[in-house]
């Protein structure tokens, strides 16, 4: 794994758009990764800047998202369709019938998990934006998730719902299930881009880097990919310096 130590959120969401803008360019078919979570937001706002300044084109670019929350949609600005909207999509030439993430209001939710696999199997992503868990976890795939897994809903852990609450009103509106990208659909990427920041991520950072490959912290799979990059700010990387 390589492992890149900026000094604060800025210069790591300026390494982070470097990574990424050599993808695009190299590959303007490319398919993305994404991600959602205070991380990338650095990430996203440069590949705005970027594409307003430099007119870096996203027109033929595809994405697939991580996960979604189950039972929200669009029409709720918790969702994280709607955080990829307003802070990627909406401000960049892409079109988004080239954007793809699990439908959170589907009805059958088995079969929502087998169109979102399928569909995968046919967009290997180019590069796949990761941040991580303060438990260690990747997309919603809490401690435990098989390495073999694939999209599938899961019951969010109580450190993740508490994690997640600032976005909320308070903690009984953070829904209890989410769809998730699973550890083998992600580790499917050509080249993965994982980002942490802030001291509460050092002992995940810790784990993804130093520790065991255990599914008992999901990102420590990620030793196992053949070009995987770490991003991370001098507070998220003090277990590991
Ligand atoms: P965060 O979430 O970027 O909001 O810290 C990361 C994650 O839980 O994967």
């Amino acid at each position: 794994m390589k492992v890149i130590i900026a000094k604060d959120y800025e210069e790591m969401s300026d390494k982070a758009f470097d990574v990424m803008a050599e993808v695009v360019k190299n590959n303007p078919k490319a398919v993305l990764g994404l991600a959602t979570g205070s991380t990338p937001v650095g990430l996203y706002k440069r590949m705005i800047q970027d594409h307003e300044k430099n007119g870096t084109s996203y027109k033929n670019v595809s994405t697939v998202n991580l996960d979604e929350y189950a039972g929200l949609d669009y029409s709720s600005d918790q969702s994280y369709v709607y955080f990829m909207r307003t802070n990627l999509f909406d401000h960049i030439d892409i079109d988004l019938k080239n954007t793809n993430i699990e439908n959170g209001k589907a009805a059958d939710r088995a079969a929502e998990c087998e169109r979102y696999n399928k569909l995968l199997e046919t967009m290997k992503q180019d590069i796949q934006v990761l941040g991580i868990g303060s438990n260690g976890h990747i997309a919603f795939n809490e401690p435990g998730t098989p390495f073999g897994s694939v999209t599938h809903i899961v019951d969010l852990t109580e450190s993740t719902i508490k994690d997640n609450s600032r976005m909320f009103r308070n903690v009984d509106e953070v829904p209890r299930q989410a769809f998730t990208m699973g550890l083998k659909n992600i580790m499917n990427a050509k080249k993965i881009l994982i980002l942490a920041n802030g001291a509460n991520k050092a002992r995940a950072v810790y784990g993804l880097v130093r520790g065991d490959v255990t599914e008992a912290v999901p990102a420590s799979v990620l030793q196992l990919h053949p070009d995987c990059t770490l991003v991370c700010d001098e507070a998220a990387a003090a277990l590991i310096k």
